[in-house]
């Protein structure tokens, strides 16, 4: 029999439980659409979470995935580590099976022992569990499942046994499976002084998640006990390919020989620490650009950023003079492209952003390193000065961690606290500040009433005025049976045909009326996808529940947002053909009175090139053509060469939008949910008037 390869393991774990009744789900992106408090999705279960606490409702109770994971920055951050252990990385995959309300422990342990020892055969002897000290539960069960004796199932007191996935959330006490790679390697069992050592490896966590962590000090029960599991992929794969070290898999062989060939060097003892950085931050770097993240001084930009400085050190000090990161993409992206499509279509913005970032950095690295070498001798105590720390990091773009990871060689610690004055006193520079995720919080409140509410029916693509039955009424953040003149109210009504702000397009004004009452509707937003609510405020009667309404929209408004709408798709496409097929929407402003369209493109445009991207969307607008939309799944939009947006989720259904007919198909397609003209003519002549950088990512 051969080698299981990594992507056998992969399809191996999602078959059985899709055997077992389990969905498949895709993983989600990295940047978590669902959560401001988290910086990446750190494990399989930040998709669900709010299926978890009951805020969310899913068409299944068992689900399976391979999620992609970054752990770097945060509550669970590995980047010190990595490279320095044969099993710490800042992008992984991790696989789980998941029960929200379905099944409980019971069936979570005897599904995890029949994967264990019949799908992948691993010997029993092999394998130990801990459970959480209180889980009397759990060790009989491991007992009465698998069999194991009682110094196989070890109690712990830890938070090691009780799992959360940041500081608020859910939780609960958790049972990890260990595999015992045997005496040849230092360590002992868990729970063990020497647990740390390399012999007893975890592969597998299974969370029994029954609590939500509110704020601190504040814990409730989730609304049933549920599960969330995750094993490591890599990790698995070196348990099946007899390695202990993750790096010794295949699908890092194939990187690290790549880095090995290119570099001219082989990989030994001396010199596996950096293979492996290079390799894990390759994968990490590709992986965050593949979704929009560029590097730069802020946010989850700076974490990319440290991670590709720290990646490019590494290859420095193994003698590379040259940038190489965006050499070894093409490797990388052959052993994942069939999983994660993704890395296909940002090709070209992530070998390229490779390679600028590394061109940037190259000189001022050998540079800064100067200085950290000529600074040596002012080490005391084994403490390295925390100003010259600060000048590395505020002249030579630095991070912190990077001189520190230099410094870990020497055995010599940076003056942190010294550091962080150094940072107060400078107000030059912005703190690496993370404010949030940048995605709307999530309302709890709508997410209570969406439960007992069916989704609004928006009217808005063919009518400009319809009737609706007011279901809730809200004033002051609460929700009231009835409002009255002067009050500012948020009005939701069964159907509506005001559009509610998405896709870049803004909410749409107008009234909402009936003989007792007249609301002015200044904007339309949309909460929890699909429940549209109006705010205004009452100038003259009152409003109650059930009570019927005319909704009418403000037309000259809402026919200006069109035209910049569909000016928007024709941009982006013009973008695409002038500056390359790397440009990709990030973002975008569409109101009545002007578009703003957010992309990723490394350098200013020209004025040449500006000339001709508007040439390019003035002759698709003179061209007069008729604008199509169509509703098809996501995978038929694709094939048909549609645009979608990164971090986007898209239902079974999408809306596709096709503009400017060209020989063979359409000058624009894209999957947008906005409102459009009809013709393109209707959106008039169209000029660029400024353009703009947002982290140009100095230094
Ligand atoms: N969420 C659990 C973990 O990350 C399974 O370990």
């Amino acid at each position: 029999m051969g080698q299981i390869l990594l992507t056998d393991v992969r399809k191996k774990f999602l078959d059985y439980f899709k055997k077992n009744n389990h969905q498949i789900v895709e993983s989600s992106n990295l940047v978590p659409n669902n959560d401001p408090t988290l910086m990446f999705t750190n494990s399989g279960m930040v998709q669900f979470k709010n299926v978890f606490t009951g805020l969310e409702k899913r068409s299944y109770k068992t689900a399976t995935t391979s999620q992609k994971c970054v752990r770097a920055g945060g509550k669970h951050n590995d980047l010190e580590n990595v490279g320095y252990t044969p099993r710490h990385h800042t992008f992984f995959e991790m696989l789980g099976n998941f029960s929200f309300g379905d099944y409980f422990k019971e069936q979570a342990i005897i599904h995890a022992w029949n994967l264990l020892t019949k799908d992948f055969q691993l010997p029993k002897e092999k394998l130990s569990v801990t459970v959480y000290h209180e889980d009397d539960e759990s060790f009989k069960l491991w007992k009465k499942i698998a069999g194991l004796s009682d110094n196989k199932i070890i109690k712990i007191a830890t938070s090691d046994n009780f799992w959360s996935m940041g500081d608020t959330g859910p939780c609960g006490p958790c049972s990890e499976i260990f595999y015992d790679h045997g005496e040849k390697l230092k360590g002992g069992p868990p729970g063990s002084p020497d647990a740390d050592g390399d012999r007893f490896i975890e592969i597998w966590n299974l969370v029994f998640m029954q609590y939500e962590q509110i704020t601190k000090d504040k814990r409730i029960n989730l609304p049933k006990p549920s599960v969330d599991t995750g094993m490591g992929l890599e990790r698995m794969t070196a348990v099946l390919q007899g390695t202990h070290d993750n790096y010794k898999i295949d699908h890092f062989k194939k990187i690290m020989g790549a880095s090995s060939d290119l570099l001219k060097l082989p990989i030994n003892e001396s010199n596996i620490a950096s293979h492996r950085v290079i390799a894990d931050h390759l994968r990490a770097s590709s992986f965050l650009i593949a979704e929009g993240i560029l590097p730069s001084n802020e946010g989850r930009g700076y974490v990319l950023r440290r991670i590709m400085r720290r990646g490019m050190r590494h290859a420095h000090s193994l003698g590379s003079k040259d940038p190489i990161f965006y050499k070894l993409f093409d490797i990388l992206l052959n052993e994942m492209k069939s999983s994660y499509p993704e890395l296909i279509t940002g090709k070209e913005l992530i070998i390229e952003t490779l390679k600028n970032e590394e061109e940037k950095f190259s000189s001022l690295l050998v540079r800064g390193m100067k200085i950290l070498d000529e600074n040596l001798t002012k080490v005391s105590n084994k403490t390295f000065p925390g100003p010259v720390a600060f000048k590395l990091y505020d002249t030579y773009g630095f991070p912190l961690d990077l001189t520190a990871d230099i410094l870990k060689g020497k055995g010599i610690k940076v003056d942190n606290v010294g550091f962080e004055k150094e940072m107060e006193k400078s107000k030059a520079l912005a703190r690496a500040n993370w404010k949030g995720s940048g995605d709307k919080a999530v309302e709890e409140r709508w997410f209570k009433i969406r439960e007992k509410m069916n989704p609004t029916e928006f009217l808005g693509y063919e009518f400009d005025k319809a009737e609706g039955v007011v279901i809730k009424i809200s004033k002051d953040g609460k929700f009231v049976d009835s409002a009255s003149t002067g009050d500012e109210v948020e009005v939701i009504t069964n159907q509506t045909p005001f559009y509610g702000e998405s896709g870049g397009q803004v909410g749409d004004q107008g009234y909402i009326f009936n003989s007792d009452c007249k609301i002015k509707i200044n904007d339309t937003q949309k909460k929890m996808g699909d429940l549209f609510v109006h705010y205004g405020k009452i100038e003259k009667g009152s409003i109650r529940i059930g009570q019927n309404v005319n909704l009418e929209i403000d037309l000259s408004k809402r026919n200006n947002s069109k035209a910049y709408h569909s000016a928007t798709h024709l941009l982006h496409e013009s973008l695409r053909r002038t500056l390359g097929k790397h440009v990709t929407q990030k973002g975008s402003l569409v109101s009545p009175d002007r578009l703003r369209f957010d992309f990723s493109h490394n350098k200013p445009i020209e004025k040449e090139e500006m000339e001709k991207i508007n040439n390019i969307v003035n002759e698709i607008v003179v061209g007069s053509s008729e604008v199509q939309t169509r509703i098809m799944t996501p995978k038929e939009a694709v094939s048909m060469g549609a645009l979608a947006l990164f971090g986007e989720k898209y239902g079974e259904e999408v809306r596709v939008v096709f503009m400017g007919k060209e020989n063979n198909g359409f000058f624009s397609t894209e999957l947008c949910g906005g409102t459009h003209v009809k013709n393109t003519k209707e959106v008039g002549k169209f000029k660029v008037i400024s353009q703009s950088s947002i982290s140009s990512g100095t230094p």
